[in-house]
């Protein structure tokens, strides 16, 4: 098994360091190359992802990244030029999203009940696409488009992924979250995937939610979510409010698939570089862990799936919610509990 990493910017580094040492401790054989990319190399040589650092990370069998982003590099730059080409060239159409509230977690909700929920966000198309530009610049008549893209190749592909993994789960449920109520042309087609699906999926029950409830829901009523399936934008804001709900950013897990197989997935925490706190060693390191346990999985090793997230699972019902989190005390107590 060949692993790259991209530990990339800010507390990046930090946690990918965690990360690799629970990696260690459960899978010593897995070969890990780093990767330099991110802010510091594009300040030193203008490069963001070379095609042939790209044609080698295509040859390694998963790739785990930290996070990219640096104030002193004009936003979009790394976001677009490193991060998001990533996904697109790697065909990372499923970005999976797991939110679950973990025993001893405190929510910032007064009853947050039961909260497992397994977003399904889509990871090529959307209003991520670059489909757009900018007539009159800096002119009082600005124009300024970003097109969402919806393929029915993209969408079937994503909500047929998103219903195989509802059937696998005990409550077999499956909610869209889209704005069909406004964006139509997509909505419908989002829609109607979902509906032709479910002729295919008569086990898995089938809800909508519009994007702005679901907003509402996340935090009203977390518990009528099983599998939620939607487009690249919604899916991005709808999992920080899903991460915030069950404990926080830094415990919040993602898996960018290329479900077909053809090229290298990749595992992140689903929070960026975090500026704040970076080089103060307080950034927790469980998100890039529990990232570690969806690759294990992926890479068709879940017995050690399993011991990484037991031993996320142990920590945290064991911690003081008032102590400071060090990063590198968490990744040590991940490391022997899961070794
Ligand atoms: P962020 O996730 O970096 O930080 C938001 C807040 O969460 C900050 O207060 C931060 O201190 C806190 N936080 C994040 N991770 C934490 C952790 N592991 N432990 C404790 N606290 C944590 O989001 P932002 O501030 O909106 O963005 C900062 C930079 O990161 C930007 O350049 C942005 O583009 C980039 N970004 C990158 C990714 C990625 O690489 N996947 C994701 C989101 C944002
Ligand atoms: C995420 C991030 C990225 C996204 C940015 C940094 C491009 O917010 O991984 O959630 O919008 O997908
Ligand atoms: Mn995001």
């Amino acid at each position: 098994m060949r692993l790259a990493v991209v530990p990339g910017d800010g507390i990046g580094p930090e946690v990918v360091a965690e990360g690799l040492k629970v990696l260690g401790a459960v899978a010593p054989d897995i070969e890990a190359t780093p990767y330099d990319l991110g802010a510091a190399r594009w300040q030193r040589t203008g490069e963001l992802l070379p095609d042939s650092v790209l044609e080698e990370l295509r040859g390694h069998d998963a790739i785990l990244l930290g996070a990219v982003g640096d104030p002193s590099v004009p936003a979009g730059i790394l976001e677009r030029g490193l991060l998001l080409k990533l996904r697109f060239e790697l065909d990372h159409h499923v970005n999976l999203r797991p939110a679950r509230l973990f025993d001893g977690v405190r929510s910032p909700l007064a009853e947050p009940g039961a909260i497992d929920m397994l977003c399904i966000r889509e990871g090529t198309e959307g209003p991520y696409v670059g489909n757009g530009g900018v007539l009159r610049r800096d002119t009082p008549h600005e124009v300024a488009t970003e097109v969402s893209l919806n393929t029915a190749f993209g969408v079937e592909r994503v909500v047929r992924y998103a219903f195989e993994r509802a059937l696998a789960r005990p409550r077999r449920h499956l909610t869209l979250i889209h704005k069909t109520n406004v964006l139509t042309h997509a909505g419908s087609l989002w829609s109607r995937t979902v509906e032709e699906l479910s002729t295919e999926f008569p086990e898995v029950t089938v809800a909508y939610s519009h994007v702005d409830a679901a907003a509402m829901y996340f935090i009203t009523d977390p518990g009528r979510y099983d599998v939620i399936v939607t487009d690249n934008l919604f899916g991005d804001i709808v999992t920080d409010v899903a991460a915030a709900v069950t404990g926080g950013i830094g415990l919040a897990a993602s898996g960018n698939l290329d479900v077909s197989g053809t090229n290298p997935s990749m595992f992140e925490p689903v929070h960026g570089s975090a500026p704040d706190i970076a080089g103060t060693g307080v950034a927790d390191p469980t998100a890039t862990v529990l990232s570690v346990g969806l690759l294990l999985d992926h890479l068709g090793r879940p017995e050690l799936a399993k011991k990484v997230n037991a031993a996320v699972a142990f920590d945290l019902s064991t911690r003081d919610p008032k102590a400071t989190i060090r990063t590198t005390e968490v990744g040590d107590r991940l490391a022997a509990l899961a070794g």
